[in-house]
């Protein structure tokens, strides 16, 4: 026998068991919430770059996108590759890139569901989000923005955004609305491309509506009216809903997501007016995403509030007993508050209290509690 033969053979690696890959779920929910902004700044950049209606005629390789879409060719090839990975586009084997389903259903401008002026307007919104460090410390430095109405965004943008987000649920929220078959006239205070309007004239055939909201955006409503075929049934007039009385003798006066925009002295002010405008038997209508009383949920009033104090300097989300109270004050007694289930809102309903000319009961307790001094 050989030295060699009696050397023991060299052990084979015994296969090891594939390891269980273990999760930290507390790693992997904050490392998503550090990274989300990255996902959405993608978004935002290629639909401000226009890449998805670019996209929506033909596939095209980046070098021809980028000339055409006056970018930068390396970072825009990286914006397609890091869209393509968040399922937004579609590369091909030669290198074209188009629209993925989602794209093509959401964000080309030309689709019938297209989301486009939504996600821009949150793309120029996401400028004050990132300013959030500096308003903590000034919050003051919010009104820089405040005058225009639209949050910092373009006009047509948000006003059009704001309807396309909207207009997905605004059925749901008419029928939870539910106003009675007899109503003959609606008054739509801040009601932009007039939305809800448009939805509840549709569940009203007897009913016409009056949007009221700053003269640039009338047009848009018009507009928006039109294409509803609606034009003869809901008109636009020029208010500033912080100052105008709104009319009288209406069914129903509806404050529909404007609330957060304004202080709790501007909210009551403008129930009051709202009161006055009501016929005998008229309902004033509150919509919009309250926080719950805890003012620690839902998570998306949670933000919205954050949001609406960044944009809107003096305005902030209310809880429905914040809100209940502030009616109170304005002579209103809220007789129902309901939650549409689709759009995560809430529809609150108040009758008067006070007679049209009554004037609010003083002081206004809920607005030094919300407004601590
Ligand atoms: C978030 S949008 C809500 C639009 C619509 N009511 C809805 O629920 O979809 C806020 C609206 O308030 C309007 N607005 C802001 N300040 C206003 C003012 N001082 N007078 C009248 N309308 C105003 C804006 O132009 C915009 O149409």
């Amino acid at each position: 026998m050989t030295d060699a033969a009696r050397e023991p053979a060299p052990r084979e690696p015994a296969p090891r068991a594939a390891a269980t890959p273990r999760i930290d779920v507390g790693f992997s929910r904050l490392s998503q919430m550090v990274f989300g902004y990255w996902q959405a700044g993608c978004l935002f950049g290629l639909a401000e770059a226009g890449a998805f209606a670019r996209l929506a005629t033909a596939g095209s390789p980046a070098s021809q996108l980028a000339t055409e879409l006056g970018c930068d060719q390396v970072a825009l090839t990286a914006l397609l590759d890091a869209g393509v990975a968040l399922g937004l586009l579609t590369r091909d084997d030669e290198g074209r890139y188009g629209n993925s389903a989602l794209a093509a259903r959401f964000l080309d401008p030309a689709s019938p569901e297209s989301l486009d002026e939504w996600v821009r307007t949150m793309g120029q919104w996401f400028g004050s989000w990132s300013r959030l460090g500096q308003w903590l410390r000034r919050p003051e430095s919010a009104s820089d923005i405040v005058g225009s109405g639209t949050g910092g965004a373009d006009e047509r943008t948000f006003i059009l955004g704001m309807h396309r987000y909207a207009e997905r649920t605004a059925d749901d929220v008419a029928a939870v609305i539910g106003l009675d078959s007899s109503a003959r006239r609606l008054v739509d205070v801040g009601g932009g491309a007039g939305t809800y309007s448009l939805a509840l004239c549709r569940a009203n055939p007897g009913m016409r509506a009056v949007v009221l909201d700053r003269p640039a955006v009338l047009p848009i409503t018009r507009e928006c009216a039109a294409l509803a075929k609606l034009a003869s049934r809901v008109s636009a007039e020029p208010c500033d809903y912080r100052s105008d009385e709104f009319g009288e003798g209406a069914d129903a006066v509806l404050f529909s997501n404007v609330m957060h925009q304004e202080s709790p002295e501007t909210v009551v002010s403008m129930l009051v007016r709202g009161r006055r405008a009501l016929r005998d038997g008229g309902t004033v209508l509150i919509h919009g995403h309250f926080l719950d009383e805890s003012r620690t949920a839902p998570v998306f009033s949670t933000l919205h509030n954050i949001s609406a104090m960044l944009l809107w300097g003096a305005g902030h989300s209310y809880t429905v007993a914040d809100m209940t109270g502030l009616a109170e004050t304005a002579g209103l007694a809220v007789e129902r508050a309901e939650q549409v289930a689709s759009a995560k809102t809430t529809v609150l309903a108040c009758r008067p209290v006070l007679a049209r000319g009554g004037d609010p009961p003083e002081p206004p307790a809920v607005v030094s509690r919300l407004r601590p001094a």
